[in-house]
């Protein structure tokens, strides 16, 4: 039998431990004193499971050759996997040491995964639970959210879901740009337009925010006289006036509603924290930076010298905290957010999901943050976390036709629309085959929505990619429609299996929990499909892991595919409701309970939901 510990810890964690006793076992005193196992999934089915480099990495310090490194770490190993792999462990190449799992133990971490009370999967809680603060989302009042803030919501709320899967506190804040120079132009203009709007009498309709920021803009832009109206304004608003900071609430309200439609539809979480909730704690950071003596004035701003960037006549960079007039500076605002989020929140790790174009502005904020001591590194993590840009179908900026930008609401509404229309082509096509107009409604949307997030999220993150409604909708390929349609047919096959109705409730965690606890069943993972089946469904935590660590979604996306593409293989070569053995017929039954669960589990953090017909 395989030891307890690997089952515990899981093979890769078990493996990894091994490795290093093993080394330390043989060298003692010769070993550096932090040694990377070097243990990892195997990067070719031939290598095994998992391989471990750590002989080429270590050799020269253990004044060895690779190979007898290897060599030694192979026999010293061989008792610690008994049961566990296939032995004799195979020494390969320059000096890897290869690992087989056997189907014995594989079929025993399949249903280990099964029979997790929690419905997790058997996903490891990390060794060390942390508070996340995800800064995501974060469009700008009286503007338009945009595409790029459709990323940030998208590739955010997964972060958020698979850190929180994890076990970990999860923080969702939304930093609206709810504060700046922009509100004097809106308020002066409010006053031109609605005067009963500054006195509180009536709120007034402007129906379209953006287009009243158009107009503002148009006549900030024209007229003199009104450009000094505006500018008066950012100083009331700023000085506390009533009656200024009663049109500056209704213009954040109004903004607000708009953007509740989104997260609706888009069914996220958040909690608005915008800039304005820092303004308080703004002198107080500027106080703390000069107290540190981080701080000197230039030309009447106060500048925070930057280390490591420069000028191009190569003097220091200042980053700007108070302008000369008194006002404070995007990067101010955040500084005070650290300082918040680390004293008030207390967090140990904070995300910042945003185009890459501000990477530059996060790595100067963090350096200043550092400098200051607003957090402790070995505590505290800050990280920027880009994306890439959306173009258009054609590569280009994404624009509609008319070359203006798209609004958000338009596009998700578009993709819902035609999700709609591939849908009622498909039943029709179906011989008596209805559904009611409530399942339309709700299958269109969940298709819709997740056709424009899995597009999203299924590209490396920090790359550019185009929006193709034709591609994101289409069954064939690694799209969300496709996802859904493999749960469907998966889970499909194990209900009808099972005897419950086809259209049952989506319940395929009692169904996997069933599978487990029934006594006849001998999971087995003989024949090749199989094994390459479960082998993928025992990836599932180590990808979350990875993305807990990489915050990489498209890598779940992949490993779905991937999963999808191995049960299709096995599915075509076993026979499952048809298997002649009782027992063979109940394994391959939890196989494909358990990879619709996979499925469902992994769309879920993905942000897509599943539908019981498709
Ligand atoms: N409002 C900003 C924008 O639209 C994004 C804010 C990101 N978060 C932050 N803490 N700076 O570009």
């Amino acid at each position: 039998d395989a030891p307890a510990e690997s089952y515990r810890l899981g093979p890769l964690e078990y493996l990894r431990r091994s490795v290093i006793e093993v080394l330390s076992k043989e060298y003692g005193d010769a070993l550096p004193e932090v040694v990377d196992p070097m243990v990892v999934f195997s990067s070719r089915p031939e290598f095994g499971d998992f391989q471990c480099n750590v002989a080429m990495s270590l050799a020269r310090q253990l004044k060895s050759k690779p190979r007898d490194v290897a060599e030694r770490l192979r026999v010293g190993l061989e008792q610690k996997v008994a049961g566990m792999c296939a032995t004799p462990l195979e020494v390969a190449g320059p000096g890897f040491v290869n690992f087989r799992l056997s189907d014995g133990y594989l079929a025993s971490v399949i249903r280990q995964m099964m029979s997790d009370p929690r419905g997790k999967l058997n996903v490891p809680e990390p060794p060390k639970l942390q508070r996340i603060v995800v800064d995501f989302s974060s469009p700008n009042i009286a503007k338009e959210m945009h595409v790029g803030h459709l990323r940030s919501t998208i590739i955010g709320d997964t972060l958020c879901r698979v850190l929180e899967y994890l076990g970990h506190t999860v923080i969702r804040l939304n930093h609206v740009g709810d504060w700046g120079t922009q509100f004097g132009m809106l308020i002066a203009y409010l006053a031109e337009v609605a005067p009963e709007a500054l006195t509180g009498e009536r709120p007034p309709d402007l129906g379209d925010l953006v287009a009243f920021y158009k107009q503002a803009k148009k006549r900030f832009d024209e007229d003199p006289v009104f450009q000094n109206a505006a500018r008066a304004q950012v100083t009331k608003l700023q000085s506390g006036d009533e009656a200024s900071l009663r049109a500056w609430r209704l213009l954040c309200e109004l903004s607000r509603r708009e953007f509740e439609k989104i997260y609706q539809l888009l069914d996220v979480q958040l909690t608005e924290r915008g800039e304005s909730f820092y303004n308080p704690y703004l002198p107080d950071v500027i106080e703390r930076l000069e107290r540190k003596g981080l701080v000197q004035v230039d030309q009447g701003a106060l500048c925070v010298f930057l280390e490591g960037f420069k000028n191009r006549d190569g003097s220091p960079q200042p980053l700007i905290v108070r302008k000369s007039d008194g006002g404070y500076m995007y990067s101010t605002t955040d500084l005070a957010a650290i300082l918040y989020r680390v004293q008030e929140d207390r967090a140990q790790r904070i995300l910042y999901v945003t185009d890459a174009g501000q990477a530059t502005h996060f790595a100067q904020v963090f350096q200043v943050a550092r400098r200051a001591g607003f957090f402790d590194p070995a505590e505290v993590s800050l990280e920027h976390v880009p994306f890439g840009l959306v173009l258009g179908d054609d590569g280009k900026k994404f624009k509609t036709r008319s070359g203006d930008t798209v609004r958000l609401m338009d596009l998700l509404e578009r993709a819902i629309e035609l999700a709609r229309h591939d849908l009622e082509q498909r039943i029709a096509e179906q011989p008596g085959r209805t559904e009611s107009p409530e399942y339309l409604e709700r299958a269109a949307r969940a298709i819709g929505i997740g056709a424009v997030k899995y597009a999203d999220l299924r590209t490396t993150r920090t790359a550019d990619y185009r929006f193709s409604y034709e591609k994101m909708l289409s069954l064939n390929g690694n799209t969300a429609p496709y996802m859904m349609y493999v749960f469907t047919r998966v889970s499909g096959i194990a209900r009808k299996a099972a005897g419950l109705p086809a259209d049952a409730e989506v319940c395929m965690q009692e169904l996997v929990a069933n599978c487990a606890s029934e006594q006849q069943l001998l999971l087995c993972v003989t024949e090749p499909a199989e094994g390459a089946l479960a082998r993928q469904l025992l990836r599932f935590p180590y990808v979350l892991l990875d993305l807990e660590r990489e915050l990489m979604p498209h890598v779940l996306c992949e490993y779905l595919f991937e999963l999808s593409q191995r049960f299709n293989q096995f599915y075509e070569h076993c026979p499952v409701l048809g298997a002649e053995d009782d027992s063979v017929r109940h394994s391959r039954l939890a196989l494909c309970a358990l990879t619709g669960y996979v499925v469902e589990s992994g769309l879920r953090l993905l942000g897509i939901e599943v539908l019981p017909r498709l």
